[in-house]
């Protein structure tokens, strides 16, 4: 009996798809014949994205989206409805990074991180589990980092803090989600992306882009693990996954 769970014909909203994983990640499901819905801010760059994978022979909706903004998830998702008529899979991927020891007090910038990282998961979850519900099947995919898994200290412990959020949310909401929801945790460890340029604190920006050039690998790599877990039959729920480049130690 084949119970594989195909991508082929799933609607998937991801978030931050402008860029990076959000980017890879659209492409790669788009490739396995899913049809992607694409939130960011930058239009310009998610129209990019959404040509090339359209002119591969994919479908592709682009979707102006601030995931900071309430009412722009729900618009999110009320495109991805008009369009397609329901969500499959909800992968809330947008994030920011903002390095620099606690003294710096760059609390702007731990502002926006936990705005981005934390409530824009959150509004994410808002919009989707109703729909998911009411459809009676969903699957919502976060994506946290290593830094979710052990604080990045002393640099990136507010970073660490807001990926700690995001997966105890997961977790709390794969234990309420009962049988016809699926939550699953992504945590990467350093991927090529925009990701890294993040930091205004000019000793941590230089640490930060040579600890990447020492261990990045291509967005690719998560962009697969976010099939994997799409791809496993309705009653397989893969909660975590974590993977980092072989060489990276932290
Ligand atoms: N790269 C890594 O090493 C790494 C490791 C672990 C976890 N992660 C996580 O992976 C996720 C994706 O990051 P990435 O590495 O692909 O970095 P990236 O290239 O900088 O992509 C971040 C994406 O988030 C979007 N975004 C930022 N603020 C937003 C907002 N307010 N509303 C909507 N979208 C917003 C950006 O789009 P716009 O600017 O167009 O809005 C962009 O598409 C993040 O959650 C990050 O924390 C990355």
């Amino acid at each position: 009996m084949n119970r594989a769970n195909s991508v082929k014909g799933k609607v998937v909203v991801v978030t931050g798809a402008s860029s990076g994983i959000g980017e890879a990640t659209a492409n790669h499901l788009a490739e396995l014949g899913g049809v992607v819905v694409l939130g960011a801010r930058r239009v310009a760059r998610l129209q990019q994205v959404a040509s090339k994978i359209r002119e591969a022979g994919g479908q592709a909706v682009v979707v102006e989206t601030d995931v900071t903004k309430r009412q722009d998830s729900e618009k999110l998702l009320q495109t991805a409805l008009e369009r397609f008529g329901r969500v499959d899979v909800w992968v809330n991927n947008a994030g920011v990074m903002a390095l620099a020891p606690m003294d710096r007090l760059k609390v702007d910038e731990w502002d926006r991180m936990i705005d981005v990282n934390i409530k824009g998961v959150l509004y994410g979850i808002a919009a989707a589990l109703p729909q998911m519900r009411r459809q009676g099947a969903g699957h919502i995919i976060n994506v946290a980092s290593v830094a979710g898994l052990k604080i990045f200290s002393p640099i990136g412990t507010v970073y660490s803090a807001t990926k700690f959020a995001v997966r105890a949310l997961s977790e709390g909401l794969r234990a309420e989600a009962g049988p016809s929801l699926r939550v699953t945790l992504i945590s990467p460890g350093a991927v090529t992306s925009e990701l890294k340029d993040g930091s205004s604190d000019a000793d941590t920006a230089r640490f930060v882009s040579e600890f990447y050039r020492a261990n990045e690998i291509p967005a690719d790599a998560v962009a697969r693990a976010i099939a994997y877990a799409i791809e496993q039959p309705a009653d397989v729920d893969i909660n975590e996954i974590v993977l980092r480049p072989t060489v990276q130690e932290f």
